[in-house]
């Protein structure tokens, strides 16, 4: 069976992390005899270097073709004096929102070796385990009217729009409660209802929904200023949290740091079932395209692993396979293997993007 996967490493530390993935994949190829099939293209500022626009058409469609899209990251200082339509983060945004991907699926889970990482007290984040639903195509990221306008009165002025239909409230809900049916059967939706119409609204869909259809699922509502503080305070109260899009991406950031390095997380964003059976889909790993150690092979290579762990269970319905890479992952790092940017001891030298792999690598081979 024939599966297919469009890889854009994109910018930055994108395409060193990226590599790892691809020998990952051939690894379940030509040991597992499975039969992914990888095309690469770009996105973000690399698309931008070659084609003057930071997605194509034509890399567009092949998106919406293939059964998952991976990729690394996008954006760096290279691009930032471009007009805002033609910046890398717009390429990223596209995808999403051509895809119609609308449930952003942000895991902050801590692995036992690096609970003393932490910026908190082990106690607090050991055995941490929260997924973040962030709405991804909508609200603020896309509502209109939008612009810097000249006001009547001299001067300028900054507009943008969080704007939320019940439909797009609902799908997203939707997401959030099928997962914690699967998980620990709780959901926190958050929002800022106390002063927006937008989160007015969201709190009443997502009661609705959860009346009319997941009365066995646990559902609590907080505001989101609150939840950011209850994330810090007491994290371990929390299972999924559903969320829109501005504050999922600012409380999955703080969530994703509550683990110690932004360098582990990775993340789906999943849209509708095609008539393939799947669901259009796209990982990258949390972290940015991190510029100032780009190119020097030292990046962290397991958020994005990991994100394609997650296609192995989202995209391809492979639960076991994707645990056996997770479970490599978590025994690499039991062994007190650590890139630069989970290194404490600075009398050990740290593993580089290439020897993280290698040794991922000997895990996996170890379970044939
Ligand atoms: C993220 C990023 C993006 C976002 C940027 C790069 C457009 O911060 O995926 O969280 O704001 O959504
Ligand atoms: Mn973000």
């Amino acid at each position: 069976m024939k599966r297919n996967l469009l890889i854009l490493p994109g910018d930055g530390i994108g395409p060193e992390v990226m590599e790892q993935v691809v020998r990952i994949v051939d690894w379940f190829n030509n040991k597992k005899g499975f039969d992914f099939q990888v095309e690469q293209d770009l996105v973000g500022g690399a698309a931008y270097d070659s084609n003057g626009v930071p997605l194509s058409d034509e890399t567009l469609e092949k998106a919406k073709r293939t059964d998952a899209v991976l990729l690394g990251a996008v954006g760096g200082p290279l691009y930032d004096q471009l007009d805002f339509s033609l910046k890398p983060e717009r390429g990223l945004l596209k995808l999403r929102k051509e895809l119609d991907l609308f449930a952003n699926l942000r895991p902050a889970q801590c692995f036992d070796a690096l609970t003393h990482f932490s910026s908190l007290r082990p106690e607090i984040i050991s055995g941490l385990d929260i997924m973040i639903v962030r709405e991804a195509t909508s609200g603020i990221y896309f509502g209109e009217p939008r612009g810097i306008i000249e006001s009547d009165s001299g001067g300028r002025v900054g507009i943008n729009t969080n704007r939320y239909t019940t439909e797009e409230i609902r799908r997203v809900a939707r997401s959030a409660f099928e997962l914690a049916r699967r998980r620990y059967n709780k959901v926190c939706s958050m929002e800022k209802a106390n002063v927006m119409e937008s989160g007015v609204l969201w709190r009443e869909e997502v009661t609705n929904l959860h009346k009319e259809e997941y009365p066995d699922v646990e559902l609590s509502h907080m505001y989101a200023d609150a939840g950011a503080m209850e994330l810090v305070r007491f994290p371990k109260q929390f299972d999924v949290i559903v969320t829109d899009n501005l504050f999922g991406d600012l409380l999955s950031d703080c969530a994703a740091m509550l683990t110690g390095s932004l360098g582990m997380l990775p993340s789906a964003t999943l849209g509708k079932i095609k008539k393939s059976g799947l669901p259009y889909a796209m990982y990258e790993p949390v972290h940015g395209s991190a510029p100032d150690i780009a190119g020097k092979g030292i990046a962290n290579p397991i958020a994005c692993i990991l994100s394609f762990a997650m296609a192995l269970r989202y995209s391809f319905d492979l639960g076991n396979e994707a645990e056996i890479l997770e479970t490599a992952i978590e025994s690499v790092l039991a062994d007190g293997v650590r890139t630069a940017d989970l290194m404490q001891e600075k009398n050990k030298a740290p593993a580089t993007t290439n020897e993280m792999g290698n040794c991922i690598i000997s895990k996996l081979n170890e379970t044939l």
